[in-house]
């Protein structure tokens, strides 16, 4: 698999420009403190930094370096690994909590991606996705503005997403939209 690396020439100022919905975010992942949790595309650890202070471990996966290396300066704690979603260096039924933050829909194979979120997930783990809803307007003109950036994507609405999950016996057991363009869901595998 290359590495595609669209978002090291936005390192620089995307903290200043991107404000995640980190409440929301938390409230839904629920760290514990014997928590493994991967940030998947993880990027500058926005969210990361905050998941060190409860979890046990907090990895980050994702192939920029720029990002990657705002991460390491947020705190020492965040354990960030250069890598793709598609091919998580990682092991089996390694993590209690997958956490894919706007990023599923950068993935140059997302189905894979999602793939390999769950089979780096525990049986009984949780995996929580935030994400643009296409069909919003303002999630058509973000849509258009990263084209123009030459950022290209596969954005999947929430029926869309619930609907591929539970092909792979992933089932949706908590939803909320954060923005009039962004949702967050957590699906679990468990009854
Ligand atoms: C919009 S940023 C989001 C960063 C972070 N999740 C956040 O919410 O602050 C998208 C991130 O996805 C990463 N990314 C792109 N393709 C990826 C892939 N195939 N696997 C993992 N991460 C990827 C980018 O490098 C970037 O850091």
């Amino acid at each position: 698999m290359t590495f595609r690396d669209q978002f090291s020439r936005f390192a620089h100022f995307y903290d200043f420009i991107i404000k995640n919905p980190i409440e929301d975010i938390l409230e839904l992942i629920d760290p514990q403190k014997n928590d493994i949790i991967l940030d998947l595309g993880g990027g500058t650890g926005q969210v990361a930094k905050h998941l060190v202070k409860y979890a046990k471990e907090t990895v980050i996966v994702d192939p920029s370096v720029s990002m990657i290396e705002k991460a390491n300066k947020k705190s020492t704690k965040i354990k960030t690994t250069l890598g793709v979603a598609e091919k998580i260096p990682y092991p089996d039924n390694y993590f209690d909590k997958v956490l894919i933050y706007d990023a599923l829909h950068h993935m140059q194979e997302p189905i894979t991606g999602l793939k390999e979120a769950i089979r780096v997930l525990k049986p009984d783990g949780k995996l929580i996705i935030g994400e643009i809803d296409p069909r919003s307007i303002g999630g058509k003109l973000l849509l258009l503005f990263e084209k123009v950036f030459y950022i290209y994507g596969t954005y999947y609405s929430p029926f869309e997403l619930t609907k591929i999950l539970k092909e792979m016996n992933w089932r949706i057991t908590n939803y909320r939209k954060t923005s009039p363009i962004t949702y967050l869901g957590t699906f679990s595998n468990h009854k």
